[in-house]
């Protein structure tokens, strides 16, 4: 905190309120896992399967993120953790205000990733952790960008599975293997999470 003499302003709504008047509950659903494991891909079919239902939920990606609002971080360890800093603060944001908040990043490190889970706990939000669980050499082989073959080559420096650590979560809500399961398996994997959550309903 580097502000001072700042005062939190409540509005004139509760979220039980607000959700009750809008029908709906925010939570986040944060996709972990390693580049080209699938998280983006997931992330953007759980968006259009859920609001295709009526249900306002929305996505914020790593790869978009970073063009806007964190286009002045890089992929050092600070960077990273800064990154995923402003990302579940957004998203616990999104969340309070009755959005279904998907995030898909890398979002490497345990403490990292336990960090945003403690700040949804403190305000009894919903953190939903999905390991996108995809072996390194599936992911090396689809390489869409290919940036794995990159830094292998040491044309990038710092990537996660090749030369920085990827460290995937012990005790997440939900895995996903995506080298075993097509796209429409997992995203109702992550709708039967929701629903099992009571986050939405079962026939929605
Ligand atoms: S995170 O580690 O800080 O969570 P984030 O998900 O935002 O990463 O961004 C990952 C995307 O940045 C990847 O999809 C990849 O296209 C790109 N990228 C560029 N450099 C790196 C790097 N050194 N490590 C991982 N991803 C990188």
């Amino acid at each position: 905190m580097k502000a001072t003499n700042i005062q939190w302003h409540a509005g004139l709504l509760k979220r039980g309120s607000r959700w009750k008047r809008l029908g709906r509950k925010g939570c986040t659903i944060w996709l972990t896992g390693l580049p080209a494991s699938g998280k983006s891909t997931i992330a953007a079919a759980l968006e259009f399967a859920l609001v295709m239902r009526g249900i306002h939920a929305y996505r914020l990606d790593g790869d978009n993120v970073r063009h806007g609002l964190n286009s002045n971080l890089g992929f050092s360890r600070r960077d990273r953790a800064e990154n995923i800093r402003r990302i579940g603060e957004v998203a616990k944001l999104f969340a309070d205000s009755g959005c279904i908040t998907i995030t898909a990043f890398i979002s490497p490190y345990i403490a990292d990733r336990e960090n945003i889970r403690r700040i949804h706990k403190e305000t009894d939000l919903a953190f939903l952790e999905v390991f996108v669980d995809c072996p390194i050499r599936e992911c090396m082989r689809r390489d869409p960008k290919g940036q794995y073959r990159k830094a292998r080559a040491g044309e990038i420096k710092g990537f996660t599975g090749v030369d920085d650590p990827y460290e995937a979560p012990m005790l997440p809500e939900l895995v996903i293997k995506t080298a075993e399961t097509d796209v429409g398996e997992c995203v109702q994997a992550c709708l039967d999470l929701l629903a099992s959550r009571k986050l939405i309903a079962i026939a929605e």
